[in-house]
């Protein structure tokens, strides 16, 4: 399907797998936890960052379906991370205009963060300076597969004529519905995978992968990645 070239140097979605906590925690000769504590502070400075730069939309890869299979003080310790992050921040969050949203399975996660999150998602579902989507129990797959259940339903109930089935029907029933697909996509600690993260929305997506760990990614780290988009010439598969 055609696309319109991208006409500004600045991203209006960027979307980043957070990875490298583990081994910098390591390297530190410290927890896993502290590592994602860390991590913690990354997003702050990167969340600032974006809002600085005028991006739109900043994904976050926080937690995957994937990460559940972690030990059960790693997946307890990043839950109340997560839920203590919302409580804090919320504040802060409104008074810079920020929309929280989610993507992924939120029935999956604990009734305490779930509360947190609606709550916060509720108290800034007004705001237009950035939306910040925090993809939690997210999983790529497991998405796709629950918008053609979704369509498969329609279609029985008589509500969709397969044939009328386009590449945006698709998207409609993603979790991303009403969300522009990412144009820039950053990967920390140097791994080359896509690790189950937004695969079909990433299709025209630029790729910047930094061998720097999450906690130790700053706003030079950003603005070096936009630098990087804003230096690629987008195609679109087109010449
Ligand atoms: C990947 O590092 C990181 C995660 C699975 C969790 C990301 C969580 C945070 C940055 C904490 C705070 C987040 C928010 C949104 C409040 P890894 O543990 O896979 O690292 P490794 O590959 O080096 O082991």
């Amino acid at each position: 399907m055609a696309k319109e070239k991208s006409v500004t140097a600045i991203p209006q979605h960027v979307a980043i797998i957070m990875d490298g906590n583990g081994r910098w925690a390591k390297k530190h000769h410290l927890p896993r936890l502290s590592g994602h504590e860390a991590g913690r502070k990354s997003v702050k400075r990167v969340v600032q960052a974006a809002i600085d730069h005028g991006v739109r939309y900043l994904t976050l890869y926080a937690f995957s379906v994937e990460n559940w299979q972690r030990p059960r003080e790693e997946v307890q310790g990043l839950m109340g991370l997560l839920r203590g992050v919302i409580r804090e921040e919320l504040s802060e969050m409104s008074k810079e205009g920020i929309r929280l949203r989610t993507i992924g399975r939120r029935q999956d996660l604990p009734e305490a963060v779930r509360e947190e999150l609606e709550s916060a998602i509720e108290k800034t579902k007004g705001h237009t300076k950035l939306d910040l989507i925090l993809a939690l129990s997210y999983g790529s797959r497991v998405e796709i597969t629950e918008a053609m259940q979704g369509m498969a339903r329609e279609v029985k109930a008589g509500k969709l004529d397969p044939d009328q089935i386009r590449e945006e029907t698709v998207a409609e029933h993603l979790y991303t519905h009403g969300i522009p697909d990412p144009d820039l996509l950053i990967r920390t600690s140097g791994e080359m995978r896509i690790s189950n993260f937004m695969l079909w929305q990433i299709s025209y997506a630029e790729i910047v992968v930094t061998p720097v760990l999450w906690p130790d990614f700053g706003e030079e780290d950003f603005a070096k990645a936009l630098a990087d988009y804003a230096a690629r010439d987008r195609r679109f598969g087109g010449i």
